[in-house]
């Protein structure tokens, strides 16, 4: 099998693979194929793929460890490696996975925990048929060569606080209770906003709007300034692709280098996807290492 490899849609950077075959065991020029694409692009997108769920994590452990979240409410029962994105409920009436049909905005998974696994799978079982629900993603190393520079001296060895409790706000109209525990779990951490690419050299932002408090050693009005320029910057249409999704839709990312946002979606339209998130090789992608926060 030979696969190719397109602009998805058009974009500057995803690029769409065309006759991968995900739920076979891919030989290894694909596989290389696919690799070195995913480490260039950021973001891969399968159209239409039949994927059980052995076969979904399966495909992702070749790239990486396949992580289990700390959110088990969210996780399949069988393999604990996928996460259930969905506004279903089970025969119980009990909601599966992380549920709500309101935008998701600007955020990058993971990025509140000090060693977070970077890769992600997302891969669509369910698709609302109103439009709704299509996810985008912002690339981190365009929007930080375009940045200006008295910007990039401004955050140069800089690093932001990444605060879960700030994330949970966000979710589900505020609904989520912090436990002691979840805050035991994950404090507050930073992480370098400019990270180099272990390969390439180039730089890339690290931002998750959605988590980030501030910046160390930083006045808190500068920093939440400096932090929404950075944000407004950063997800500029040029940087950003939109993702339709169809079922069977599969799409990789890396969260090293990419922000994601999702649309809202009508409560009563039907969206599950699968998800896997994946510690990916810090020789060939930005892996972000976090550090404790001490305020
Ligand atoms: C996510 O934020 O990881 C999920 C995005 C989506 O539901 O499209």
């Amino acid at each position: 099998m030979t696969i190719e490899i397109r602009p998805a849609n058009g974009s500057a950077f995803a690029r769409e693979i065309i006759g991968a075959q995900l739920w076979r065991d891919l030989d290894a020029a694909e596989f290389e194929a696919i690799q070195a694409a995913w480490a260039d692009a950021g973001v891969l997108v399968f159209r239409r793929q039949a994927l059980s769920e052995a076969e979904l994590v399966a495909f992702s452990a070749r790239f990486g460890k396949p992580e289990v979240i700390h959110r088990t409410d969210w996780l399949s029962a069988e393999h604990p490696e996928i996460a259930f994105l969905s506004n279903l409920r089970d025969n119980d009436g009990n909601t599966i996975g992380r549920t709500g049909t309101d935008d998701l905005e600007w955020h990058t998974d993971q990025s509140y925990v000090q060693n977070p696994a970077t890769g992600a799978v997302l891969y669509g079982v369910e698709i609302p048929n109103d439009g709704g629900g299509s996810t985008w993603w912002a690339n981190m190393r365009m929007a930080y060569a375009a940045l200006p520079a008295a910007i990039k001296s401004a955050i140069e060895g800089r690093r932001a606080i990444f605060d879960y409790t700030r994330r949970l706000a966000g979710y589900d109209k505020g609904s989520q209770k912090v436990t002691e525990e979840m805050r035991r779990k994950t404090p507050p951490i930073t992480h370098a906003i400019v990270n180099t690419h272990p390969v390439t050299g180039a730089k890339a932002l690290y931002l998750d709007p959605e988590t980030t408090v501030g910046i160390e050693g930083m006045p808190q009005d500068e920093a939440t300034d400096l932090l929404e320029t950075l944000r407004t910057l950063a997800t500029r249409p040029e940087f950003v692709y939109k993702h339709k999704w169809h079922v069977g839709d599969a799409v990789m990312w890396d969260n090293g280098v990419m922000l994601h946002r999702r649309d809202r979606y009508a409560s009563t339209q039907r969206r599950f996807h699968k998800r896997t998130t994946i510690f990916l090789p810090a020789d060939r992608h930005i892996v972000p290492r976090g550090r404790p926060y001490a305020a």
